[in-house]
C-alpha cells in the first residue's frame, strides 16, 4: 500500500514522535512519501484566482501543488500532522490547504478522493488540537474524502518528548496503534464507502453547476463538471 503524509511543521518534536508511532506500523509492508510544510509548499497563496477561473498549472507555485496532488492521488491513505498553534494548524500547514481550493467541491474535485482514507494526527500543550484537526478535516471533506480519523492529544504539562512522562507517551502511543492496526485491516484493493453527507455536498452543488451552466455554458467548473459527467448520471464515487 502506499502512504502520503503531510506534516505541517518541519520540526522533529512532539508531532513527529507521534507521527513515527503510527507509521511504525506500516513500515513492513507500505511505500511511504513524506513532505514537511513549509519547505514543500514555501510559499502562501496571493489570491490571483488563475487555479479557480482558468487553470491550476498557472499557480505561481504550481510546482509545489502537482507533486503534492500527485502523491495524494496515488496515496491509498493520507496522513497530515500538526501542532495546534493559536488554537489552529499550523500557518504551513494552512498555505498548503489554501493551494487546493480549487479542488473544493464547488469547483473541481478530483474524482479519486472519494474513495480515500486519511488519518489527522494533532497535539497541543492544554487546548486546540481538536480545532487544529477541524481545519484539516473541512478541506479533505470538501475535497470528497469519507473515511477520516481524527487522533488529537493534549500533552497538559511538559512539550518535549524527551521529558514527557513515560505513562504520557504509553497512552498516547496505545491511541495511535490502535488506530494504526485499525487502518492496517482495511482492504485497500476497495475504495471508501461514500458518506451521506459527501453525497448531499455533491448534490447540492450539481445543482449549482446546472444553474451556472445555464448562465454560462463555457464556465470552468461547470465545463469539468459537465465533462466528468457529473450534471448528468456519472457520480465520482463509481468512476475510481
Ligand atoms: C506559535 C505557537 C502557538 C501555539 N498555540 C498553542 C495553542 O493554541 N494551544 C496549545 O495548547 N498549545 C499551543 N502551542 C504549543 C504547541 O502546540 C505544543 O508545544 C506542541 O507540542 C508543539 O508540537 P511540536 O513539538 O511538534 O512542535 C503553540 C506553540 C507555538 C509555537
Amino acid at each position: 500500500m502506499k502512504i502520503t503524509v503531510i506534516n505541517g511543521t518541519e520540526k522533529q518534536g512532539v508531532t513527529f514522535r507521534l507521527k513515527e508511532v503510527f507509521l511504525g506500523r506500516f513500515c513492513n509492508n507500505a511505500e511511504i512519501t513524506e513532505f514537511f510544510l513549509p519547505r514543500d509548499c514555501p510559499d502562501c497563496c496571493t489570491g490571483c484566482t488563475a487555479c479557480f477561473r482558468t487553470e491550476e498549472r498557472l499557480c505561481k507555485d504550481a510546482e509545489y501543488v502537482r507533486k503534492l496532488e500527485k502523491a495524494m492521488l496515488e496515496a491509498d491513505l493520507l496522513v497530515f500532522t500538526s501542532p495546534a498553534y493559536v488554537f489552529h494548524a499550523t500557518g504551513a500547514m494552512k498555505t498548503m490547504l489554501d493551494h487546493f481550493g480549487y479542488r473544493w467541491m464547488p469547483h473541481r474535485p478530483a474524482k479519486q478522493m472519494f474513495g480515500k482514507r486519511a488519518v489527522i494526527i494533532t497535539q497541543c500543550l492544554g487546548a486546540g488540537g481538536k480545532s487544529a484537526a477541524k481545519d484539516i478535516r473541512d478541506s479533505l471533506s470538501w475535497w470528497g474524502v469519507s473515511k477520516i480519523k481524527v487522533c488529537t492529544f493534549r500533552l497538559m504539562s511538559e512539550i518535549r518528548w524527551d521529558r514527557i512522562a513515560d505513562k504520557k507517551k504509553a497512552s498516547m502511543t496505545k491511541k495511535l496503534v490502535k488506530a494504526a492496526e485499525q487502518m492496517r485491516r482495511i482492504d485497500y484493493s476497495r475504495p471508501a464507502r461514500t458518506k451521506i453527507t459527501t453525497k448531499l455536498k455533491f448534490y447540492a452543488v450539481r445543482m449549482l453547476q446546472k444553474n451556472l451552466g445555464k448562465q454560462n455554458p463555457e464556465y470552468t467548473d461547470y465545463r469539468y463538471w459537465k465533462d466528468n459527467g457529473w450534471t448528468g448520471s456519472a457520480r465520482p464515487w463509481k468512476q475510481r
